[in-house]
């Protein structure tokens, strides 16, 4: 009896070995995940890196703490998953503003509306047939690099009146900035107004700002920066201190950029040559650079995003009437397509591009952009089934 069940007993132990090593997930390999500091960080860049992870991710507001009374969501990470994209379940609506006049309802809930409340409170109401648009939360990966480019080479990108006569001007967004808000080294202002960049219709400035402005508006969170509740309109004590907001912001500059996979692959290359071809890349461009940084994998750098960081009209599918800053309500800032490949890991499986999160494909993607796209989206329809197979490869793997 007894040599029987101790060979049973290792017999099943094996089996639960065996089981445990199949199961086990294999270790991550660091380009198929978005998020992660950049490389080259010294140890104080890292402890800051570490704080301003902890502001991003794991700093969740309840009523105790200071959310609300109205606002969108609790913490930065209900959108921003895993620094990816979000989901439609967490997107956030704008409204107010259809012209160059600006936003009629600041004051009186605008520009975003809080959807939510904490006890004791009643959530906003869209105002009735007040314009307005949805917007999918983007990755935040990579941003540091994107904060760098100089105005100078966003001004080189720009065609405003289309001199080239390719069909395609980009636009930049301009603004006029709150005082707390320091011009980068080298900044190139355009009659008192500054060159914005962040956002999806390159609203904001410089990432101080979005993340004020998202404490404020998203979470009902005021700072010395943003002092306004957006409940009561009243200005308030800080319910976090400028240090938290420069050390969230020094983690979002500090993420790693996504790295493009699988670059040799003879289905990549033939890819890439195609988005080339038909003119994806006067927009999606596919190099810039970055001007000096004080964090050295920062500096003089580089890299692939596929952007220009400029406005494009996209025709009248993409137009909500919803407009804001400088952009018109057809306009939005070309996404950077870095990462895309790996979109889906946020957002439930599933892809949700464009602003709004509409395209549930990337050709879906594709197939949405008029206006100044619509000539590459024609060239696109124009491929062979192979063609478009390669360049779907190439795109998942950006
Ligand atoms: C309710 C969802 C939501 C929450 C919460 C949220 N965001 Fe966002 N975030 C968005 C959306 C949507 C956009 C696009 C907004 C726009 O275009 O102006 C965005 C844009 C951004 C951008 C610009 C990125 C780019 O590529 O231009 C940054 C940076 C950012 N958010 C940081 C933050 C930080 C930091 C927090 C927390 C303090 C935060 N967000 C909280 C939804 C959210
Ligand atoms: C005229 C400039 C322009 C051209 C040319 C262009 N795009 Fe875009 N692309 C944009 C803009 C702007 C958006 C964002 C529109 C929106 O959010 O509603 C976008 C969005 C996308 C998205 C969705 C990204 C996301 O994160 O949601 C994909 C994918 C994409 N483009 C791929 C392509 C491909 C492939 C081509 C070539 C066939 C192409 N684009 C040509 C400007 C352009």
């Amino acid at each position: 009896m007894f040599p029987i069940r101790t060979s049973i007993v290792v017999f099943s132990a094996f089996i639960f070995i065996s089981a445990c090593i199949k199961l086990e997930p294999s270790a991550p390999d660091s380009n198929n995940v978005l998020d992660g500091p950049l490389a080259e960080l010294n140890h104080e860049q890292m402890i800051q890196h570490m704080h301003g992870d902890a502001a991003f991710n794991d700093a969740i507001f309840t009523s105790e703490n200071g959310l609300g009374p109205v606002f969108v969501a609790n913490t930065c990470a209900s959108c921003h998953a895993g620094d990816g994209k979000g989901h439609q379940f967490t997107s956030l609506t704008r409204f107010g503003q259809s012209d160059s006049t600006g936003n009629l309802f600041i004051g009186k809930g605008g520009p975003q509306l809080q959807n939510r409340a904490i006890p004791g409170f009643l959530p906003e109401q869209l105002p009735f047939g007040v314009p307005f648009t949805k917007l999918v939360a983007p990755a935040v990966t990579g941003l540091g690099f994107i904060d760098a480019v100089t105005d100078a080479d966003i001004i080189a990108m720009a065609d405003p009146t289309d001199a080239d006569g390719d069909g395609i001007s980009g636009v930049l967004s301009v603004a006029i900035l709150p005082s707390y808000v320091i011009p980068r080294n080298m900044a190139i202002p355009q009659n008192g107004y500054f060159i914005c960049r962040f956002g999806k219709k390159a609203g904001a400035y410089d990432l101080v700002l979005q993340t004020a402005k998202a404490y404020n508006q998203d979470m009902g969170i005021i700072s010395g920066y943003e002092p306004v509740d957006p409940h009561s309109n009243l200005a308030g004590d800080p319910e976090i201190t400028a240090q938290t907001i420069q050390d969230n912001v020094f983690y979002q500059k500090t993420l790693k950029a996504p790295l493009a996979r699988n670059q040799n692959n003879s289905d990549v290359i033939s890819g890439k040559q195609i988005f080339i071809n038909i003119g994806c890349v006067t927009c999606h461009k596919k190099e810039l650079k970055t001007g000096h940084s004080t964090i050295s994998s920062l500096s003089e750098k580089l890299f692939f995003p596929y952007t220009d960081l400029l406005l494009h009209d996209m025709g009248s599918d993409l137009d909500d009437g919803y407009t804001e800053g400088s952009a018109k309500s057809s306009e939005w800032r070309t996404p950077a397509l870095w990462g895309l490949g790996l979109s889906k890991n946020s957002q439930g499986g599933n892809y949700f591009l464009m602003h709004d999160g509409r395209a549930t494909t990337i050709e879906q993607a594709v197939l949405l952009h008029g206006g100044e796209g619509s000539k590459s989206r024609s060239q696109y329809n124009a491929l062979t089934e192979t063609e478009r197979k390669k360049l779907l490869i190439f795109l998942e793997n950006l």
